[in-house]
């Protein structure tokens, strides 16, 4: 691998500390208690700055598959609701936005009016909780399989207990013939790469709220598995596939796949 793609990640550092140190440190300075959540206080920062280049980087690729998404639709980490953009609203019932960051939920609220989402009408809702709280989703959205369509955009990297966290979301959230959409940053299958995604990763995530660089998401989703009633395992989709971002450099430190998957109908 190149020195200078693995050192890559320290312009995008540069860059996140030239726009969030100064707005994090005043946040602190007026509210002390967020030094608990200082990392996601600067990332709310970052994201703010850099959502909207992020998403126009991956447009292509989120316009061929996003719109394929029917029906109750959860939106895992909204952030600012750039993924609704991508929806096919005529096939979209209802659009759930799971945010834990509330700061950014009247910028989730005035997009998806923009596309005809209402709280008022029930055809948007808006959680506060995290990905790994199935309980209350399932609380809100009177589960059980709620969901038609989950679909997460960059942001399973920062999830503790990924594996068993999607697992539950796909067993008991998505309904049997659901999909799951995702387009997310990997862990490259390159063993070079992956060993300097994996030196990176302590550093990465202390700026960026527990980001990391060494997940093999589309792995873990394309394994999720369950117990048919003669105890046997089998794979929990119909069918799936995963492919990656065309044009990117196999040596990107934040290599990309998007994904496609169909809940086997039990
Ligand atoms: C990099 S942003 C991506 C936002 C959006 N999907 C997009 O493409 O613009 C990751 C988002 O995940 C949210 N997040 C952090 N922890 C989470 C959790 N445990 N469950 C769900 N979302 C979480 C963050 O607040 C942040 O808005
Ligand atoms: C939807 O999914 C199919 C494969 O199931 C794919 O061929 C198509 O390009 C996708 N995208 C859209 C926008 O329908
Ligand atoms: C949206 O979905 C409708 C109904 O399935 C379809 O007729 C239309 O072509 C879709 N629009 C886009 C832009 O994909």
């Amino acid at each position: 691998m190149r020195l200078a793609a693995a050192f890559a990640l320290f312009s995008d550092l540069r860059a996140a500390v030239r726009v969030a140190f100064w707005p994090t440190l005043k946040d602190l300075y007026h509210n002390p208690a967020l030094i608990l959540h200082v990392s996601r206080t600067f990332m709310t920062h970052v994201w703010a700055a850099f959502s909207a280049s992020t998403d126009q980087n991956g447009r292509l690729v989120k316009r061929a598959f996003l719109p394929n998404a029917t029906g109750t639709v959860l939106d895992l980490g909204a952030g600012f609701g750039h993924t609704i953009q991508y929806l096919n609203c005529s096939k979209v019932t209802k659009y759930v936005a799971l945010e834990p960051n509330a700061e950014m939920h009247s910028h989730i609220r005035r997009t998806a009016e923009c596309a005809g989402f209402r709280e008022s009408d029930g055809s948007l809702v808006i959680l506060s909780c995290g990905a790994e709280d199935t309980m209350q989703i399932l609380e809100v959205l009177g589960g059980p399989h709620p969901v038609d369509t989950i679909i997460s955009v960059l942001t399973l990297c920062s999830i503790p207990s990924l594996k068993g966290v999607i697992t539950s979301l796909v067993r008991d959230v998505l309904k049997p013939g659901g999909q799951f959409l995702f387009y997310e940053h990997v862990l490259s299958p390159r063993a070079d790469v992956a060993w300097w995604q994996r030196f990176w990763t302590p550093l990465w995530s202390i700026f960026f709220d527990g980001c990391r660089l060494d997940c093999p998401t589309h792995l873990h989703i394309g394994n999720i598995k369950y117990v048919d009633d003669d105890g046997k395992e089998l794979s929990i989709w119909d069918e799936g596939e995963t492919w990656g971002k065309p044009g990117e450099s196999a040596e990107n430190l934040w290599w990309h796949q998007a994904g496609q998957f169909r809940k086997r109908v039990q």
